[in-house]
């Protein structure tokens, strides 16, 4: 079938993972306590922080975007016009937005993400990253489709 189970039991808090979900990455990434609490720091930076406008399922419309606050599970695809974001982090992301300890950088036009894959102001994307349909099977295993 076209939908996929990803094993997160490996993830350690900080890293992310890349899946194939119908010829798409698909991103699960780890959330630590420390970088959930940051993530508001950066709302009046945003386009659409509160994710309006944006393709996601109903139980992402939070401010995490996603079912469990630790797992971000994210199309890894630009919303500008396709590329695959980078994963940065340990100061290398800083280089983009200050301050910020971890997000995703476009390297085609330089559109800029924070963790819940909200898109920053002044870059050519005007949405945010997608979040996909899944869910949790157990604690270890998400079903993305
Ligand atoms: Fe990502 Fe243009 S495709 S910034």
């Amino acid at each position: 079938g076209a939908d996929i189970e990803a094993d997160i039991s490996k993830i350690l808090p900080g890293q992310l993972i890349r899946v194939i979900w119908r010829s798409k990455p698909v991103w699960i990434a780890r959330r630590t306590p420390e970088l959930l609490a940051s993530l508001a720091n950066f709302d009046d930076q945003l386009k659409d922080p509160n994710s309006d406008e944006e393709q996601q399922p109903a139980f992402a419309k939070n401010q995490y975007r996603s079912l469990k606050e630790e797992y971000l599970v994210l199309v890894g695809i630009c919303t500008h016009l396709g590329c695959s974001p980078q994963h940065l982090k340990d100061g290398a992301f800083e280089e983009y937005v200050e301050g910020a300890p971890e997000g995703f950088f476009c390297p085609c036009h330089g559109s800029k993400f924070d963790m819940a894959g909200r898109v920053f102001q002044n870059v050519p994307a005007g949405l945010n990253l997608v979040v996909p349909p899944y869910m949790y099977i157990d604690d270890n295993t998400i079903l993305i489709g």
